[in-house]
């Protein structure tokens, strides 16, 4: 007992966001749907919104707020990207539920069982961070009666139709919504100045990029990272080009920072969404520099401060639009044929290629 409650005490807090704004009001409100006070109920509940929204933002800020009114509570990042392996996920929400027991799970199946006999007594909270198919609620939260009275289940996911599906009531369904202007501005500006004085842009300047982000937080805060300690002169530059640019999709808005980078970084950046994002950022470092680059470490720490990687836990990591924004960019130096692009990194373009060798060879 003295055991369980110390470690409880040590439950550290999950880091939000560098610059917080406008959450508090956010987590009030998704307080009173939470409806804590009611301790025989098992709740259910969804935020949902588009990818860069907030969502998982506002999901730690309200775990951080509520999570020492339960006996056990996980959070569970990356459901969709992680999916490939549920069993990982299973064994990896028991192991934070129950302050760190190890529990062996040999297939989905079992560990679903297991999850439900462990936890049926237990007052928990679970967040179950962007989920995208049934077979991941399936697996790690399937109903309400899995869970000890007074639990609460939160999903994050930019499809509501998948929680209606799950059955979580319309009442317990949250949208995480574009800032409004002010919060849009403040946020930007937090990332494009931080607290630097020194440096005057003229507000027209300004309200002018921040439009080009639609209110998103993810586009405020790449685009803002990327002026900080600009002048006047880069700002009009980097407006000129997202005037030029279609600017329809996000994409295209996060794809204007890429182009902001020098030469080098640019490398380090398209090889970390390809193949290294979530890998420690020691082997990154050290992969990359025996590949030849020159001032990997400081390369980092410049994609860092430009909003465009983050490093978690000693690991690298990248939000998948971002991502997906650098394979993009990889897909369009050549979009027909992988063979001829700079990297590659699905199995089956591989085969393509290897496949194609084999073909020349035979007419050799
Ligand atoms: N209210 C906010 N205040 C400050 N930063 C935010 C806010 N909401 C999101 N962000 C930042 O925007 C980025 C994208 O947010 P995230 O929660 O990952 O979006 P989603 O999960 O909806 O895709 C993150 O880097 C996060 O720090
Ligand atoms: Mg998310």
């Amino acid at each position: 007992m003295v055991c369980e409650i110390s470690i409880q005490l040590d439950r550290t807090p999950l880091d939000v966001a560098k610059y917080p704004v406008g959450i508090d009001s956010q987590v009030q409100v998704l307080k009173r749907i939470l409806n804590l006070q009611s301790k025989d109920k098992v709740l259910m509940v969804g935020l949902w919104g588009k990818g860069g929204v907030g969502k998982t933002t506002l999901a730690k800020a309200i775990f951080n707020v509520v999570f020492r009114e339960f006996q056990g509570s996980s959070f569970l990042e990356r459901v969709r990207e992680n999916s490939n392996d549920l069993v990982r996920l299973q064994e990896k929400l028991l192991s934070e539920v129950l302050l760190g027991e190890k529990l062996a799970i040999y297939n989905v199946a079992g560990g679903s069982r297991l999850i439900q006999d462990r936890l049926c007594n237990k007052k928990v909270l679970i967040i179950l961070d962007d989920v995208d198919n049934m077979r991941q609620l399936d697996a790690l939260a399937r109903c309400c009666e899995w869970f000890g009275k007074g639990s609460r289940i939160i999903f994050t996911t930019r499809n509501s139709y998948l929680l209606t599906s799950h059955d979580v009531d319309w009442n317990h369904m949250y949208e995480v919504k574009a800032l409004e202007n002010g919060e849009a501005l403040e946020l930007f500006r937090k990332h494009a100045f931080q607290g630097n004085k020194k440096i005057e842009i003229s507000s027209n300047l300004v309200d002018r990029v921040v439009h080009y982000a639609k209110g998103l937080p993810l586009a405020l805060e790449v685009l803002g990272s990327s002026l900080y300690k600009r002048g006047e002169k880069e700002w009009k530059s980097m407006l000129q080009k997202l005037a030029d640019s279609p600017c329809k999709y996000i994409n295209d808005v996060l794809k204007v920072s890429f182009d902001g980078l020098e030469d080098g970084e640019k490398e380090i950046f398209l090889d970390i969404a390809c193949f290294f994002k979530g890998q420690s950022t020691k082997h990154i470092t050290k992969v990359l520099e025996k590949c030849g680059f020159a001032g990997v470490i400081i390369g980092v720490k410049s994609l860092i401060e430009h909003s465009l990687i983050s490093e978690e836990e000693g690991t690298l990591q990248m939000h998948d639009l971002i991502q997906l924004m650098g394979m993009n960019i990889v897909k369009e130096e050549c979009p027909n044929n992988p063979g001829k692009r700079s990297r590659l990194w699905l199995w089956d373009d591989f085969l393509h290629i290897l496949s194609g060798n084999a073909v020349r060879l035979v007419n050799v």
